[in-house]
């Protein structure tokens, strides 16, 4: 489990451990993009303003990932205990 904070919004939410984080977001009653839900396409990936990306997608490229400014929000999770997205 982790927290995210929509910081467009504000809100702050927890991922728990058998949800994704776009679904967590529709949770709360925002609207990510998405389209494959399957890390594939890169329609979900959200600019990272904090917090460190658990890359689950296989969209970006090594060197993007280590950037770590972008998350595919359908299936990547955090290993900070806080991520702060700019949605
Ligand atoms: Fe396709 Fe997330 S919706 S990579």
């Amino acid at each position: 489990e982790f927290e995210v904070v929509a910081a467009r919004s504000g809100k702050v939410l927890r991922v728990r451990h058998d949800k994704s984080i776009a679904e967590t977001l529709e949770e709360a009653g925002l609207r990510p993009l998405l389209s494959c839900e399957q890390g594939i396409c890169g329609t979900c990936l959200t600019r990272v303003i904090s917090g460190e990306v658990d890359h689950r997608d296989t969209f970006q490229t090594q060197l993007e990932k280590s950037s770590g400014s972008r998350i595919a929000i359908c299936c990547s999770r955090a290993r900070s205990r806080q991520l702060v997205l700019d949605i």
